[in-house]
């Protein structure tokens, strides 16, 4: 495997080879705050650092959207402590980032079941969505209280609803029209998934969106995943031929771009 350190982008490099949507699951805060005696949550608010610091990054490399998993469905089932504390870090990184995200053209989306957060969390969230809508800089999407299977039931009981209804037939039920209903309507399918901490596995994670999605692993924890470990994975995602069904023999005869590939946003 290449350093981390190697330089980025290759000399072959070209647009085409740089994701539009990274997906991104922040897998390792606990074991970087266990190896530092530190409790959990220190390395939970260093994972926001890191966040923060491949932010530029992101921009200089062309990726238009970033998703981050920073709470499952799951994860109601952690000691109840680090349940809290970890909403009140979202609630006070919200708080203290939003106007920085606007001003850096940042659009905010929140991803999930929000229905189970104080009511004022919920308008704080739908008060940062609605000020940034407009800009276009970047797309940060922040899945908490999310899961895929959670996002495919709420979009089968909605298309169930429509048929009760009697305003679609069960027959117009295709994979777009499912994919409408999904809370990522509005957005690409992500490019690259990038999981730290060194398990590989999706977790539940964009389930449906992520099925012609290159995934990279990585053994680093997320609070250490710099600029040069986002460019490595950067790297490793240029090396990879992305067929989507294809053949490499199609693909060399008439190279496909991503966005031809997957549904475009609504
Ligand atoms: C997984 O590490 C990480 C999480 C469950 C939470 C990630 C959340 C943040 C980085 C903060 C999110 C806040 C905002 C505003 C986006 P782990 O706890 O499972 O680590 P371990 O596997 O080493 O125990």
């Amino acid at each position: 495997m290449s350093s981390p350190h190697a330089t980025f982008p290759p000399a072959a490099a070209t647009l085409s080879e740089l994701p539009r949507h990274i997906a991104v699951v922040m897998d390792g805060n606990g074991r970087w705050a266990r190896r530092r005696a530190l409790p959990r949550i220190a390395g939970h608010r260093r994972g926001v650092e890191a966040i923060k610091n491949i932010m530029p990054l992101l921009r200089t490399r062309g990726v238009q959207y970033l998703t981050l998993f920073a709470f499952s469905s799951e994860n109601w089932q952690r000691p109840s402590s680090e349940v809290t504390l970890l909403l009140e870090l979202f609630a006070s990184t919200l708080e203290n980032e939003i106007r920085r995200l606007h001003e850096n053209q940042i659009r905010l989306r929140v991803i999930g079941d929000l229905s189970r957060f104080p009511h004022a969390l919920q308008n704080r969230v739908a008060e940062s969505m609605a000020l940034t809508r407009a800009n276009q800089a970047l797309n940060l999407t922040i899945a908490i209280n999310y899961g895929g299977r959670w996002d495919l039931t709420q979009a089968c009981r909605a298309l169930a609803e429509l048929v009760e209804r009697r305003e679609i037939s069960a027959d117009a039920i295709s994979a777009s029209l499912l994919a409408s209903r999904l809370c990522t309507s509005d957005l690409p399918e992500p490019d690259l998934f990038i999981r730290t901490g060194g398990e590989q596995r999706i977790s539940n994670f964009l389930l449906w969106q992520l099925a012609y999605t290159e995934l990279y692993f990585t053994d680093t924890y997320w609070p250490d995943f710099d600029e040069q470990h986002f460019e490595q994975a950067l790297m490793r995602f240029a090396s990879r031929q992305r067929r989507f069904g294809k053949t490499a023999e199609q693909i060399q005869a008439a190279p496909i771009q991503a966005e031809a590939a997957a549904p475009a946003p609504a």
